[in-house]
């Protein structure tokens, strides 16, 4: 699968079958979250890789449109330092963007779907996860085998991503 076939086809998915993860392809989506660049190379990440249901389930409480990962058959959270907190720049969430796009794109091509979830209760997520002071999960990710397989790369509807010509400007706005 070739890196523009993968680009153009990726589609999230929030429907999974009851089946976990292969062992192999839950270290092969870590690895690659592990793989991404970051900010002055500073990795001030923390994946913690999550399968138990009962736990997914939980989390799915964690946000409005997090719903997902209650059937999901892994989630990874995305753990951080703060980043409100003083002397943390915002590149932190640049950092987790590449580290996130790493992963799905690595699930992708294993025929894994998957979906990001935003943190509305990031107190509900730390106990969740028994984060430690000073450590934050702002977004998790879900993953699974798709319930339908063409999910993966399902057409977009039209006006699903915005034309070229709206957004691309030439030397100045
Ligand atoms: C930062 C971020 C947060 C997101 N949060 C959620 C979320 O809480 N729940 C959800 O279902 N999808 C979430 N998404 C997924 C987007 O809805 C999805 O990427 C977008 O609708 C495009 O979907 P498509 O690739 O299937 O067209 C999030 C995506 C990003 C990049």
């Amino acid at each position: 699968m070739d890196v523009d076939t993968a680009i153009a086809g990726l589609r999230a998915v929030r429907a999974f079958e009851d089946r976990p993860l292969a062992a192999d392809d839950l270290g092969a989506i870590v690895e690659a979250g592990r793989r991404a660049g970051s900010s002055k190379n500073q990795q001030r990440w923390a994946f913690i890789v999550i399968t138990e249901r009962e736990r997914l389930r939980a989390l799915a409480s964690v946000g409005p449109f997090a719903g997902h990962l209650a059937g999901a058959a892994a989630a990874v959270a995305l753990v951080t330092p703060d980043p409100r907190g003083p002397g943390q720049p915002l590149s932190v969430l640049w950092d987790l963007g590449l580290a996130s796009q790493n992963m799905i794109l690595a699930a992708w091509a294993r025929g894994i779907g998957s979906c990001p979830a935003t943190v509305y209760d990031a107190d509900l997520a730390g106990r969740l996860l028994r984060l430690p002071p000073g450590r934050t999960c702002e977004f998790l990710l879900s993953f699974g085998y798709p319930t339908d397989p063409s999910a993966l790369t399902r057409r977009l509807r039209p006006g699903g991503r915005r034309p070229l010509h709206e957004l691309v400007h030439r030397e100045e706005w």
